[in-house]
């Protein structure tokens, strides 16, 4: 499989004491949007899949900040599972990309920074509709 365009793990500073470690986001700095919204996914059963769509303005950074789980991405052209494990990685979803969040550890949870606030208007749900919309860039 290829890269898709642009989404790659992006390593967050660690700050490490003996009692643990610490990560952080910063508007603006390691995270290169204004954020505008923080929302996190959990009580997902163990072994679970949540469901595609693509986005077509919004840009994202995702973070198992406990446990591990799975995203496709899709570009309309190249596809690329990563594997997210660490609460100090964070992946980067660009816009106009199709994602599906798949193989949930049980207790995981996963935190996503949005570089806008919810919108309906802006998700695409459908495969054949993004594909189309991506086309007609
Ligand atoms: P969705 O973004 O589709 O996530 P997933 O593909 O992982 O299931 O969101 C799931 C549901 O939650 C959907 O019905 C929309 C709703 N939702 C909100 O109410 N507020 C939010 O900020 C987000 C991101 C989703």
């Amino acid at each position: 499989m290829n890269t898709v365009f642009d989404c790659n793990i992006v390593s967050l500073n660690v700050a490490k004491n003996r009692a643990g470690n610490l990560s952080s986001v910063e508007n603006l700095n390691n995270i290169p949007f204004e954020i505008k919204r923080i929302y996190y996914i959990y009580d997902v059963p163990g072994g679970s899949d949540r469901g595609g769509h693509a986005h077509k303005d919004l840009e994202q950074f995702v973070i198992a900040v406990s446990g591990a789980f799975d995203v496709l991405l899709d570009d309309g052209i190249n596809k690329t599972i990563f594997r997210l494990d660490r609460p100090n990685n964070a992946l980067h979803i660009k816009k106009g990309i199709w994602r599906e969040t798949r193989n949930f550890t049980s207790g995981s949870i996963c935190m996503v920074i949005a570089s806008n606030e919810y919108d309906l208007n802006d998700y695409i749900y459908d495969y054949e509709t993004f594909i189309a919309f991506k086309k007609n860039k």
